[in-house]
């Protein structure tokens, strides 16, 4: 018998409309934990998955996109974890709203969005302390509804 002793709740914040909740970012330790390696490797993991995903028409359409999409969204993940300024030296200033408006992110579209990234952070557990892996995931059920900007 498995008797877990994690305290992790991957629950997900529902959207309220006009509601933004603040935004912490994750501890820097998670990413000292996975290193960079790790972190481009769960992001390509979470953007291999979007590939096939019910949301895919809002990505890029070829394997090869989606792999550098995933890796620049990476450089920005490593960035907001305290690492190297990599999103800021190849894509120029975060700009996330300005970024995702061109793109319809209704509070389906982010619901699917987490359950993906949910999975793609399982193979993590137990690799990273629970609490730098629910900070990161406060980090993402937060800022993803900030990226809503359509109901529909
Ligand atoms: C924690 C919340 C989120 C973060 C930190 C985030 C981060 C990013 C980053 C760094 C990029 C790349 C921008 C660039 O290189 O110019 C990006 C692009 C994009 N994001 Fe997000 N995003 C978030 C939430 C979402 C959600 C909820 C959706 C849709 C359900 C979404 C859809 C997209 C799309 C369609 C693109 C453009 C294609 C691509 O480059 O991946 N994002 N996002």
């Amino acid at each position: 018998m498995h008797f877990s002793q994690s305290s992790l709740t991957f629950n997900i914040l529902p959207y309220q409309e006009g509601v933004k909740p603040p935004v912490i970012k994750p501890n820097p330790t998670f990413l000292k934990e996975i290193g960079e390696k790790g972190m481009r490797d769960l992001l390509d993991r979470f953007y291999m998955s979007l590939y096939t995903s019910t949301i895919k028409d809002l990505f890029p359409q070829s394997e090869e996109e989606m792999k550098t999409a995933g890796q620049n969204s990476a450089d920005f993940f490593i960035q907001i974890c305290g690492g190297t300024p990599y999103f800021n030296q190849n894509r120029g200033a975060p700009q996330m709203g300005r970024r995702h408006a061109p793109f319809a992110i209704t509070p389906e579209a982010r619901l699917h969005w987490l359950v993906l990234f949910d999975e793609a952070l399982q193979p993590l557990i137990g690799k990273v302390s629970d609490e730098n892996m629910q900070s990161f995931w406060d980090y993402i059920n937060v800022f993803s509804i900030w990226m809503i900007n359509t109901r529909a």
